[in-house]
């Protein structure tokens, strides 16, 4: 059964994408597209092969902008200016019905090789992510993000720390 990870084009079926967050739904149908021309985020998606329309799950970047060095974790902000420049992975969601199936791993590694080919051609040195609650923190964490000391739903990580 073979998956691949696409750009999001007008091929994509976005309207029968249900990932049980309305929000993530609601983003995915109205604003995905508008983002993609306008070059405010990039969307992937993740199909089957056999069913290339149909939206498996999916993730988004964006540039997160200059980001203060104070409020990273004590040891990733030695010897780094006051600002440093970094990425988010702003939205991260699978369907219902293909939960807990290892798919949200694949997107999310995905997401971050992404990242570090993207700062390996313009710099950039952490990669950011918003998590909606402390579960969905936790499985961040399970992938070396770690927890701002004042702001335990927002954790990142050094690009350069992607293998
Ligand atoms: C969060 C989400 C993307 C995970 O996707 P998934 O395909 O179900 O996850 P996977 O099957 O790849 O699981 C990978 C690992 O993360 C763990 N995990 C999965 N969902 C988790 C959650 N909500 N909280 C904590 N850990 C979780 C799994 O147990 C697994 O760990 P293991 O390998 O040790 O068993 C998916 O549940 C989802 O889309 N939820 C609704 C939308 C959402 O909340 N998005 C995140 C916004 S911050």
């Amino acid at each position: 059964m073979g998956f691949s990870i696409l750009s999001l084009d007008q091929s994509h079926d976005l309207k029968s994408f249900n990932c049980g967050n309305i929000a993530l739904n609601t983003w995915l149908q109205n604003t995905s597209r508008q983002h993609q021309k306008k070059n405010l985020s990039r969307t992937f998606v993740l199909i089957q092969d056999s069913s290339p329309t149909t939206i498996i799950g999916y993730y988004s970047l964006a540039i997160r902008g200059l980001t203060l060095t104070e409020a990273l974790p004590q040891n990733m902000k030695k010897t780094l200016p006051l600002n440093v420049p970094a990425m988010t992975l702003a939205r991260l969601a699978v369907s219902l019905q293909e939960q807990k199936k290892g798919h949200g791993e694949r997107l999310l590694l995905d997401a971050m090789e992404q990242v570090k080919t993207a700062s390996s051609l313009i710099g950039g040195s952490f990669l950011f992510v918003d998590a909606k609650d402390t579960n969905l923190a936790k499985f961040y964490t399970h992938y070396e993000f770690v927890a701002l000391p004042d702001d335990p739903l927002t954790l990142c990580m050094l690009i350069a720390n992607i293998p």
